[in-house]
């Protein structure tokens, strides 16, 4: 949400392959929809068929100094139809290659929410590797574009976590992308 006459700064795509069975990304975006400077954009909502509209996703993302990605971890990654957005819309001469600056100067702001305790994102835990390290894609995407990298926002056992738990990490995420938004509005 934004005051009049302001533009959003912050662009938050949002990505649940089946929202009815999901807890603690629902009220995250809750909490992201109430975020000042943030303009919330739901891909699976938009694109149940997967056909992108990848001119009108490119003018979004034109438009907002900060893209935050939010999505459950899935196999490790995010799910498949936030793959599908970067692979058609994060174009060669768009977003890298020959031309290609359009994102350069952005952030990139990765909240993702994980079905394994954060003991399990350890070397010797049995996923065996650290949410930094299974986010490296991304934030090498981020650096090939010219982008900032965000620290993530990260929520681990976020099916084992209580209500209260999980609505304590919705308003320390809204302050997040709050905070990202005041500061991307001083720079432009
Ligand atoms: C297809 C699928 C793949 C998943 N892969 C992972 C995974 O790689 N790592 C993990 O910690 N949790 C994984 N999970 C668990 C989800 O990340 C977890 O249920 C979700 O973050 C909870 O958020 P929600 O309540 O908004 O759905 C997976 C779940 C599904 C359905």
């Amino acid at each position: 949400m934004e005051p009049e006459g302001r533009e959003p700064s912050v662009l938050l795509v949002f990505a649940h392959p089946a929202l009815e069975r999901s807890r603690a990304n629902t009220v995250l975006a809750e909490s992201g929809k109430r975020a000042a400077g943030v303009r919330f954009h739901d891909l699976y909502e938009l694109y149940p068929d997967f056909v992108i509209d990848v001119e009108a996703e490119q003018q979004r993302l034109l438009a907002h100094q900060v893209i935050a990605l939010q999505f459950p971890f899935y196999w490790y990654s995010t799910p498949a139809l936030m793959k599908e957005w970067l692979d058609l819309v994060w174009l060669h001469g768009f977003a890298y290659g020959k031309g290609g600056d359009r994102l350069k100067g952005k952030q990139l702001f990765v909240a993702c929410t994980t079905g394994g305790p954060a003991q399990a994102y350890h070397q010797r835990g049995y996923n065996r590797f650290t949410m930094e390290e299974f986010l490296r894609p991304l934030e090498q995407t981020a650096e090939l574009c010219g982008m900032t990298w965000e620290n993530p926002f990260i929520v681990h056992a976020a099916r084992l976590k209580d209500d209260a738990h999980i609505q304590g990490e919705a308003d320390r995420y809204r302050q997040r992308l709050e905070g990202l938004a005041a500061a991307a509005r001083e720079t432009v």
